[in-house]
């Protein structure tokens, strides 16, 4: 037996081992993990970050955007990278930060929202499609979600979400690409409601925020769900997904610096003095904010919009594919690189038992399973992807 066989895996080494072997034993340790080269993976709305991003990620790991006397300059890039995505979503003068991802970002919105409000036991309006870091939100901030019934495009009902608004509602949320479908809410009419009421309106666009500025100058429709509408009081936009940064990158973006206020508090200790933090987490990677500029930098609008093409275009290669497949059909008619897929014959966990055999991960929702169309995604994958889909069913069939 080998030592490190013998070694029980909750030891610290006595003895540090050579880097050498480590090495080794961690390319054995994580083969069984799946990976976006291998083309398998279709459920995932990250994919492998853009190689520069990693390289300039890599170069940064030290700076910490918790400590901002010490890292002036990392700060400034994160401002301006919030900048950035303040003008993709139509407002240059937006603030807030970049953040571990969706979950942090939304629970933020919630957190300013709530503050903002100053009610006791508050209400939050979700659709029931809303992603399950708001359960998480209202959970820690002690708010109530109401969640909404779905119109029959899989969008929040707006009228009824309209019914739900209460003296205790401090915020109404629409989602920019739904965690299940990509569906994107009415934003418009639950910008003019929110208005109509003076309740705090937050978009999480995490996942489609870095898809939906570039639809129209794709020749799709364009969907209003940003800050042109003046009931959104912020967004939520994150680069670990279609920005293509690497993991974590998430990004909250308020209207004005007036609403991040509402969650600032005072740090006492840090190298310059007293100092205001609206973030949840106190030290936060400068590595990720940097990459996230670099990749803006480099990529540019022209980068995205090729980058959305490409994933827009091969997910109505895949729609096509699975409508010719006997017994399958897609839920709905994407907007985003999403897709639903249903079976009116076969239930749908055993096609997902059949896929993951064949090495295939896609999502397992209730009744319908989930493609997301990821820029790692090539044509080939989905041919093959398609072509294993219909000897699946036709075997499931028999
Ligand atoms: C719409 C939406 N919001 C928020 C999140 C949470 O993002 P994260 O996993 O980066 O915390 C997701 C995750 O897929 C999502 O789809």
């Amino acid at each position: 037996m080998s030592s490190e066989t013998a070694r029980r895996t909750s030891d610290i080494p006595e003895q540090g081992l050579p880097q050498n072997a480590i090495i080794k034993e961690l390319e054995a340790k994580l083969q069984r993990d799946f990976t976006y080269s291998s083309g398998k993976i279709l459920c995932s709305m990250c994919t492998n970050p853009h190689s520069f991003a990693k390289q300039i990620y890599r170069n940064y790991l030290e700076k910490n955007l918790g400590d901002p006397s010490l890292f002036p300059a990392s700060i400034e890039l994160e401002q301006e990278t919030i900048r950035m995505l303040g003008s993709l979503l139509s407002n240059p003068k937006a603030s807030g930060h970049i953040v571990s991802g969706g979950t942090e970002a939304n629970i933020i919105a919630l957190w300013a929202a709530r503050n903002l409000a100053k009610k006791e036991r508050g209400e939050v309006i979700v659709p029931v499609s809303a992603h399950y870091s708001f359960d998480k939100a209202s959970d820690l901030l002690n708010l109530k979600l109401i969640k909404v019934k779905l119109n029959r495009r899989f969008q929040m009902d707006v009228k009824a979400a309209e019914k739900a608004i209460t003296s205790k509602t401090v915020a109404i949320v629409g989602v920019a690409g739904s965690t299940g479908l990509g569906v994107v809410d009415s934003i418009r009419e639950l910008s003019e409601i929110a208005s109509a009421h003076n309740i705090y309106l937050h978009v999480d666009a995490a996942f489609g925020g870095f898809v939906l500025p570039f639809l129209k100058e794709l020749g799709y429709k364009p969907l209003d769900f940003d800050f042109r509408l003046p009931g959104v009081c912020s967004i939520t936009i994150d680069p670990h997904k279609m920005g293509l940064a690497p993991i974590p990158a998430g990004g909250i973006l308020f209207r004005d610096a007036k609403m991040s206020e509402a969650i600032s508090m005072k740090v006492p200790y840090l190298t310059g003095g007293e100092m205001k933090q609206s973030t949840l987490l106190g030290t936060r990677s400068g590595a990720s904010a940097v990459a996230v500029w670099a990749l803006l930098m480099h990529l540019g609008r022209a980068g995205y919009a090729a980058v959305v093409k490409r994933c827009l275009g091969l997910t109505w290669k895949l729609v096509e594919g699975i409508q010719r497949i006997d017994g399958l059909d897609i839920v709905t008619k994407p907007t985003l690189n999403v897709v639903g897929v249903k079976s009116d014959r076969i239930d749908v966990h055993l096609i997902f038992q059949e896929l993951r055999k064949h090495g295939w991960a896609v999502s397992l929702f209730l009744d319908y399973l989930r493609v997301v169309i990821m820029p790692h995604t090539k044509p080939s994958y989905i041919k093959r992807f398609l072509e294993d889909l219909q000897r699946i069913l036709e075997n499931l069939r028999t």
